[in-house]
């Protein structure tokens, strides 16, 4: 996601920032920029990559010189296009304050029309933006208050997450920065201070860091730094050596980005419900497709079409739309859908899935569905792709880049964009207020649950222990399990190139049983839901043929460890939000085989995270 780097010291500033910002490409990045002070505020941005700022400097860096403190950014959109006027920092209106900003600012748009009434003008369309001239305006009505003063004050209107860096030419000697839910880190110098998003830009300068909590703030000066609480409290921190290699430091202290995505995946799950489920309230909004719901409420029929992972996700969608929303949904395969000729009009609407937002066949299917005259709504993580700028409506999964070629928190942001999406569209007609704020009360448990499952990292890696030798798997799972099945075959064959099929648990009798001997595994996702008792016989059968079963279960059963001693417990949950669960062992029992058996799970062969190409 966005990246921080902030300098105050006694050496030229610019220089710094950009070899900094360079040392943040690994997280995936659309734009960047910096600003620095030397006598006044001097900014440059552009989108495109670091390099492109590079240029841009090596033209008109000169104006830089001499600047001693400074921040600079790099941008992943999530409010507004990937473009040079989106890209931070963002200045006020009279080019005295500049400010970078990670998180989402969940009420910019209600602050935003507060300002602009009162006369403040807009230049880029990005949620952060609303940060600096509310600080300007509390400034100009305090003087007193001074910089840090009035970003305290400004982050007390503010709801969401950020980690912010300001700076200001009429106090040019520090760097204001804040922290709520977006990390921040210190990195102490000998007279000079480096901020950031996390270390991998301060290790090369210095081992000595300290970690900013949430809803704390620090005032970093030349020769000190201050931390208080946005409260105005001040705090003593401790200060940590770092002991990390800059690669290890890349990948958040993971040896692979997909097992740091897979870790990912609760603060995931928060950033995608922000600002959009409100759960007392029994409250589902969604800008992207505001103006449209009245339209999608009243559609005949919802096509879904997507590729491989997000393709799962369709079908979970299918699940839920159908069960809380009662509208017809089909799930195609974009490829299918678009050389089949299908029936599809001005009364459906086609939903696109994909964590690219390139992918070649979703892209057709799309341009098909327009064609024939459906209203087409996109579900993609990359903002600015090309399916969101194709598509009449749609939300993004704000999962943060995703470098592993197997999609795990991309996955996971889809289903609860679908789990949100049909709460929405149940909403007034079809189930009530209060199941309504039940299953959002479910939702947004998950995050917690989840953080739970992956505690179980090390006894999951034992279980990996005893697949890694298979040449063959079988996934079964039944209901809303019956895609995460799916799903965690392609997984297994993805990254382990074990062949694995997932099917749906009733289907085994109708032909993998004949496959299944002492060298079938097996893994059954067998939680307590409607079908229990089912899944249960199936794992007899299993056994019965010498078959090996790995168990996905529900916590407190102890039914299921008189079948198999290889079980992976999940907290209780409703069956709708089960998937979310069920899915996270299957990603790190995946992850700890391929890397058992020596794989490079980044990069698996032949395989590449966006197929821009039939
Ligand atoms: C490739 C990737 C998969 C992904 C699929 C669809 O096969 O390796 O991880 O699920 O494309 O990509 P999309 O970007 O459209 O979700």
């Amino acid at each position: 996601m966005c990246g921080i780097i902030g300098y105050i010291g006694r050496r030229e500033a610019a220089p710094l920032l950009l070899n900094g910002l360079k040392r943040l490409e690994y997280r995936g990045y659309d734009s960047a920029g910096m600003a620095v002070l030397n006598g006044s505020m001097k900014m440059l941005k552009k989108k495109g990559s670091v390099s492109n700022l590079e240029e841009l400097l090596n033209v008109s860096g000169t104006v830089m010189l001499g600047a001693t403190v400074g921040i600079a950014h790099t941008r992943w959109a999530t409010h507004g296009d990937p473009s040079d006027r989106n890209a931070h920092p963002h200045m006020n209106v009279s080019d005295d304050i500049a400010l970078i900003h990670n998180g989402i600012i969940e009420n910019y748009s209600t602050l935003k029309q507060e300002l602009m009434a009162e006369g403040y003008e807009f230049e880029s369309d990005t949620d952060s933006e609303v940060l600096v001239h509310l600080i300007d305006r509390i400034w100009k009505n305090d003087l007193a208050l001074g910089l840090e003063g009035s970003v305290r004050h400004a982050l007390r209107h503010v709801d969401g997450a950020y980690g912010i860096c300001v700076v200001s030419s009429r106090e040019p000697d520090k760097i204001v920065v804040a922290r709520k839910g977006s990390p921040l880190v210190i990195g102490l110098g000998d007279g000079e201070f480096f901020i950031a998003s996390d270390a991998a830009p301060i290790v090369e300068h210095t081992n000595k860091v300290v970690y900013l909590s949430d809803g704390e703030m620090a005032v970093v000066t030349r020769d000190n730094y201050t931390v208080k609480t946005i409260e105005n409290v001040e705090q003593q921190k401790r200060v940590t050596e770092l002991d990390f290699s800059l690669e290890k430091i890349e990948k958040g202290g993971f040896e692979h980005f997909m097992l740091k995505e897979i870790f990912e995946q609760p603060e995931v799950m928060r950033d995608v419900m922000r600002g959009r489920v409100r759960v007392e309230e029994g409250l589902v909004q969604l800008g992207g497709i505001h103006d449209y719901l009245d339209r999608l409420k009243q559609a005949k029929r919802i096509v879904i079409c997507a590729c491989g992972t997000s393709w799962h996700a369709g079908l979970i969608g299918e699940y839920l739309i159908e069960e809380f929303a009662r509208i017809p949904v089909e799930v195609d395969y974009a490829s299918e859908f678009r050389y089949r000729n299908p029936i599809v009009s001005a009364d459906d609407v086609v939903i696109v899935i994909s964590q690219s937002g390139e992918t070649a066949d979703t892209l057709a299917a799309l341009r098909l569905a327009k064609e024939k005259g459906a209203m087409v709504m996109g579900i993609c993580n990359v903002v600015g792709s090309t399916i969101p700028r194709e598509t009449l409506c749609g939300m993004y999964t704000h999962a943060g880049p995703e470098v592993g070629v197997a999609s795990t928190k991309a996955f996971t942001a889809q289903v609860i964009v679908l789990f949100m999406l049909a709460m929405a569209l149940s909403k007034g007609r079809t189930i009530s207020h209060e199941e309504i704020r039940l299953n959002l009360r479910e939702l947004a448990d998950v995050p917690d649950k989840v953080a739970r499952i992956l505690e179980q990292n090390d006894a999951i890696k034992e279980i990996a222990v005893k697949l890694k030798d298979a040449r063959n798997a079988l996934y079964l799972g039944r209901g809303y399990n019956f895609p995460v099945a799916l799903e965690g075959a392609l997984k297994l064959k993805e990254i382990s190139y074990i062949h694995a099929e997932g099917y749906p648990a009733a289907e085994m009798k109708h032909g993998p049983i004949a496959l299944i001997d002492e060298d079938m595994p097996v893994i059954v996702i067998a939680t307590r839901d409607n079908t229990y008792a089912k899944i249960l016989s199936n794992i007899e059968e299993v056994r019965s043929r010498k078959g090996r079963v790995i168990a996905i279960a529900s916590e407190g059963d102890r039914e299921i460890e008189r079948l198999t001693k290889d079980v992976i417990y999940i907290p209780q949950a409703s069956a709708a939000v089960l998937p979310l669960l069920t899915v996270i062992p299957l990603q790190l029992l995946s992850y700890h085989v391929a890397t058992l058996r020596g794989c490079n799970v980044d990069r698996p062969r032949n395989l590449a995270k966006s197929v821009t190409v039939e």
